[in-house]
Formats: C-alpha cells, structure tokens, sequence
C-alpha cells in the first residue's frame, strides 16, 4: 500500500475473533493499516469497534479465548538480527523473540493503569525492569535511569517517588510512572492505548503535551488510540477511523476533519461540540446503536445507522450486500463506502 521505507508497523487484513460459549465475537474483521516511522497513528471509534484488540494483536497479547483468525502483522526491528521486518503473527505469544520485542521495541502503554502497575513492586523497580532485563544494566544504574525518565515525565519529587508503590500515587501520577516505564527502553514504537481517559482535562493536557515532545525528542512511531476526536487532532499525524472491527476511513489528520468522507467519520464529527456552536444547539448524536458483538451484519456494518443509506434509494440491496472495499481516493486518503466506488 505505501512505501515500505516509510513505515514502521503494517497490519493487513487482519481477523481476530473471540469463540466464546455464547458465540463469536469478530473483534476484528479485515483490518489493514501502517504506522509511519516517527509519526503518530491515531486510532478511533466507539466503545467496541476493536482498538484495545488491534493493539494487543500487535504485541501478540490478545487474550484467550481470542485468535487471530487471518492477516500479517509485520514490524520493522530495527535492533533484532538484520534490522529487517518480523512476522509478528508468525511468533508465539510466549516465544523468547516476542519478549524481545516487547519493552525493548514495542511498549504500551494499557488502557487501565492500575490493573498494568503491579501493586507489590516499587514504581522504580517496575521501570528499570525493562532496563535491567533489555540492556543488562546493574541494579544502582537501573535506579538512576528510573530517576531519569520520572524526571522526564515531569513527576514531582522523582527520588521520593521511585520508592514509592503505585496505591501511594494519584491517577496523574500514576499514568507518568506507565509512560515513564513504557519509555524507559526507549522503544521504536509506543501504544498508547486511551492513555489520558482517567484523567482530568488539565492533567490530560499536561501529559499529551508530554508525549508529543518525547515523540519528536525520540523519533519514536506512536499508535495512539482513543474515542475522543480533540485529542486525535491534537496528536496524530494520520487517523484511522474503526466501526465494529473494521477501518472505515484513514488519512492524514486534515483530511479527517476538513475532507470527511465516510458518514460514519461525519457522524463521529458531528457529535463533538465546536467553538462558535450556538448555546442552546444540540450536539447530534448517531442515530440507532452498535450492534450486539455476536450479530454479523451483512455489507457494510454502519448501513443500519447511515443516512446516506437511508435516504438514497439506489443504495438499497447495495450497502447491505456485501462489505464494501476500501478504495484509495487521493495520496494517503483510503475510504470503505459504496458511496465513493
Ligand atoms: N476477552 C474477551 N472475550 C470476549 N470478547 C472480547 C474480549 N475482549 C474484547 N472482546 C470483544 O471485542 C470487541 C472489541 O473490543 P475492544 O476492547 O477492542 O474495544 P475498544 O474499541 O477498545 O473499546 P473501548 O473504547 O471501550 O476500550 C468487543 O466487542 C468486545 O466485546
Ligand atoms: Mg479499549
């Protein structure tokens, strides 16, 4: 699809799905997207729609009883064997190359902090773990490159705080010391899966502007993956729209806000408030609802809640007929909708 020489990550065609007792869940149906080297890709959509699953896919930490089903997901390793591309889906979850790669090339940061930081280890002893591990440093340089990158982060009080455990640090501090630890290997790629949902705006402000700094210090590729569309026009160089496991649209961040072309991105867009909207307007909000995760919806999975397919009669027997393509439309601008093939 683009230039290999210009990407990082390449995910094609991937199918990840969930065989539970009650039924499957396909988490992800046919998900194609490329991380460029030293650029942020944000990912959004509704609860659902399979970012926090893509993501793990990446790191090969989809949990049971979930699979990939089918596609490729291949990583430039700049510091394995030639620095050439790995077959990340063809690695084991548990294969010594997989613990490799991840907390030395690819960190992520999760989406709960306190379900990640392990309750029993110091915040400086959980960050120099990966140092310690990757880099064979010594037990006292390990404390001081923890001290380092708390310091990095803008944590107050770093000495103080890389002894402390992680119930003994606010939800603020707490998503520092992550980013601090996904940091501390100094990786190729961050995932940063909604790393600022649980914190309050100031706070939230303070840390992505954190993380865009680091990014352009570092060099470093960033996932970024969130529900909320202010933050995506505030990190991301590209954006990936997802629907119930699949990318609707994806193009630079422009793109996305001032040549929107998929309704579903429209919809999205036309639910957050803007400056100048009128006091007394309403945000709208998407018509119907996402459908249960064990329904498959035949053709293009948002047709129940489009309005082009509602209001278009020669849309009939098309949109919900087979799942449409995604088609290039202009340099980096990629749509999935009948209305543009
Ligand atoms: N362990 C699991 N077992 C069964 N189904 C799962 C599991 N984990 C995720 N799923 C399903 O996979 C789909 C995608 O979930 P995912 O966590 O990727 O959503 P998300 O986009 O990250 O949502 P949110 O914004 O709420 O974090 C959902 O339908 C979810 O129910
Ligand atoms: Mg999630």
């Amino acid at each position: 699809m683009e230039n290999n020489e210009d990407i990082v990550l390449s995910v094609e065609n991937l199918h990840t799905y969930f065989h539970t007792t009650l039924g499957t869940v396909r988490a992800l149906n046919g998900v194609s997207y490329s991380v460029p080297q030293g650029k942020v890709l944000g990912i959004v959509g509704e609860s659902g729609c399979g970012k926090s699953v893509t993501s793990l896919a990446v790191m090969q930490l989809v949990p049971p009883p979930g699979v990939i089903e089918q596609g490729k997901i291949t990583f430039k390793a700049a510091r394995r064997g030639n620095g050439g591309w790995v077959d990340i889906t063809a690695l084991g979850r548990h294969s010594p190359e997989m613990h490799e790669i991840r907390g030395d090339e690819i960190s992520m940061i999760f989406q709960e902090p306190m379900t990640s930081l392990n309750p029993v280890f110091t915040i400086g002893d959980q960050i120099s773990e990966a140092v310690l591990l990757h880099q064979g440093v010594d037990r006292a340089e390990g404390r001081r490159r923890a001290i380092d990158i708390l310091t990095r982060v803008n944590m107050p009080n770093p000495e103080r705080i890389v002894d402390n455990y992680p119930h003994e640090l606010s939800g603020g501090m707490r998503q520092r010391a992550m980013i601090a630890m996904a940091l501390s290997c100094t990786p190729t790629m961050l995932i940063a899966d909604e790393p600022t949902t649980a914190l309050d705006v100031t706070t939230e402000a303070q840390i992505l502007d954190l993380m865009r700094e680091l990014q352009a210090d570092l060099g470093m590729s960033i996932m970024f993956i969130t529900h909320n569309l202010g933050v995506i026009a505030q990190m991301a160089d590209e954006v990936a729209v997802m629907y119930l496991g699949c990318i609707v649209e994806r193009a630079p961040v422009d793109d996305i806000f001032f040549d929107t072309k998929h309704p579903y991105t429209s919809a999205l867009l036309q639910s957050i408030p803007h400056v100048g909207s009128r006091t007394q307007e309403r945000l709208a909000s998407i018509r119907g609802m996402v459908p249960d995760p064990y329904s498959v919806v035949p053709g293009c999975p948002f047709h129940p809640r489009c309005d082009a397919y509602r209001d278009k009669a020669e849309l009939k027997g098309v949109c919900d007929g087979d799942m449409p393509e995604i088609t290039a439309i202009g340099p980096r601008h990629y749509v999935r909708c009948y209305l543009y093939q």
